[in-house]
């Protein structure tokens, strides 16, 4: 049965085909043959990533660069625990605040006293020039971290941060949780690490990074056993560079946050989820303007039609309303400016060969943005709160014509370059197959404050796949289709 939201998104962008509705009827409506998208995509559940727990098999003390304890132990699997309880250096050593910068939260160090050992730094990210500052706060020991925290330090695990930092916990050492193990979790969604202590349990569906895929194995926003995570801070169009998604930093920058007042949570574990959830979103949003302005450039070197530039620029400016929607939301929910620093440049440049255009346009637009407006949509049927309803919906339908401008592009670009439906095919064939190599978790989740669960996304992209681009994949590439059009 076909969702009607996918129903309508499908009739959208088989629209921007321009093909007559004798070429779409039959693959539209055709639902039940065989899969033809060479995906492999299937109407399966989430693949079960079960492990039966053997607990932690041959445990070693990870020592810090002193050669101290940190406190925390590494398993034979991979797994982190934290078995005690120790002090940190609290010292800061990131750049101060020079008072030049433009957007500053704060001028010295002596302007952060919400929490112990704050320090006002310069925000300097990727090489790029600092242009804001903010109130960072280290800490020396737990009791200098709020109730549900606890503080970690360097050395425990590579990057997880860049000074001792307080971060949520729902156990303190291992000997507090039934399983006999309180796991670390620190894991990078693609827009930065979030790290969070957790008891192991047998609902664990991962132990170590080793078991995952994809990114790795953590604690999924706001779920309280570990999973496999995935790139999940990728909604829409990426601004990919040498196959990564580029953002700019997320801290405390005024002006970009939409005046929105969503409901506030009381729990401040679920606020913390739902503002980094959302300044990760708006990161991407905000990297999705640099992506159709390197798109622009693309059409022009490929002598796209005007209807297609136009339709580029006036995409951009939805993104950044889109950002500007998203750092709102992550702004009311942390309680604070919340928006984008300098974006690095390097290696964002706009790609010449028309292989490769086309691969990132079947990739950004064609799939990742109409997976992205069926996301949304879902997201916002289950949310109970009208403002990130409302929220969640504009985005949808924006998304919607972003994806229906990328098939429009994809039909005009195969119609100048017919030799390109090879390289088509196998594009989509890719995609089907990073879709499907997914494994999910399941269980816990925000929906009712407009967050999809890992398991919940994984369906309905999978849903918009086989309703949405695969018709339409079929539509524009089957030999009737290509003639139509
Ligand atoms: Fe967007
Ligand atoms: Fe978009």
């Amino acid at each position: 049965m076909t969702d009607p939201s996918l129903a309508r998104l499908r009739a959208l962008l088989l629209s921007s085909l321009v093909l007559p509705a004798a070429a779409l009827t039959p693959a539209c409506d055709d639902k039940d043959e065989e899969d033809d998208t060479g995906t492999g995509l299937t109407d399966g559940g989430a693949d079960d990533t079960g492990t039966s727990d053997p607990g932690c098999v041959g445990e070693e003390m990870i020592l810090d660069e002193a050669g101290a304890p940190t406190g925390y132990v590494v398993c034979a699997d991979g797994a982190i625990n934290r078995v005690e309880a120790r002090a940190w250096d609290p010292t800061i050593l990131a750049p101060r605040c020079e008072g030049t910068e433009i957007d500053r939260a704060c001028e010295v160090d002596a302007d952060c006293t919400a929490k112990p050992h704050g320090a006002c730094i310069a925000y300097n990210y990727k090489g790029g020039a600092a242009d804001a500052c903010g109130c960072v706060y280290s800490c020396e020991k737990d009791a200098d971290c709020g109730a549900g925290e606890l503080c970690i330090g360097q050395g425990v695990k590579p990057g997880i941060v860049e000074w001792s930092e307080c971060v949520p916990a729902s156990c303190e050492v291992s000997a507090d949780c039934p399983s006999g193990e309180c796991g670390l979790s620190a894991w990078d969604d693609g827009c930065g690490y979030l790290v969070e202590l957790s008891c192991r349990s047998d609902a664990d569906e991962c132990r170590d990074d080793g078991d995952c895929p994809e990114i790795a194995c953590g604690l999924g926003y706001g779920e309280d056993f570990f999973s496999c995570q995935e790139m999940s801070c990728t909604p829409g169009r990426p601004l990919k560079v040498d196959g990564l998604a580029r953002t700019a930093p997320v801290g405390a920058v005024q002006g970009w946050a939409a005046a929105l007042a969503p409901a506030v949570p009381a729990s401040r574990k679920a606020r913390r989820a739902l503002a980094a959830a959302w300044g990760e979103v708006g990161a991407l949003e905000h990297a999705s303007v640099g992506s159709f302005a390197r798109f622009s450039l693309e059409l022009m070197g490929l002598g796209a039609p005007p209807e297609l530039l136009r339709e580029a620029q006036q995409a951009a400016a939805d993104e950044v309303e889109h950002a500007k929607l998203a750092f709102g939301l992550a702004s009311a929910y942390a309680g604070q400016p919340v928006g984008p620093g300098p974006m690095s440049l390097a290696g964002v440049a706009p790609e010449g060969r028309a292989e490769a255009v086309l691969a990132a346009l079947i990739e950004d637009a064609c799939v990742n943005e109409a997976l992205a407006a069926a996301e949304a949509e879902a997201a916002a049927e289950g949310c109970a709160d009208p403002v990130v309803a409302g929220v969640l919906r504009r985005i949808a339908a924006d998304e919607a014509r972003h994806a229906a401008l990328g098939w429009r592009c994809l039909a005009w670009l195969l119609e100048a370059r017919p030799e390109l439906v090879p390289a088509a095919e196998a594009a989509f064939a890719a995609q089907g197959r990073r879709l499907a190599a997914r494994t999910p978790g399941s269980g816990h989740d925000l929906a009712a404050l407009g967050l999809l669960s890992p398991a919940a996304r994984a369906r309905t992209h999978e849903a918009a796949w086989q309703e949405v681009v695969a018709p339409c994949q079929a539509a524009l590439l089957s030999p009737a289709g290509r003639q139509a059009a």
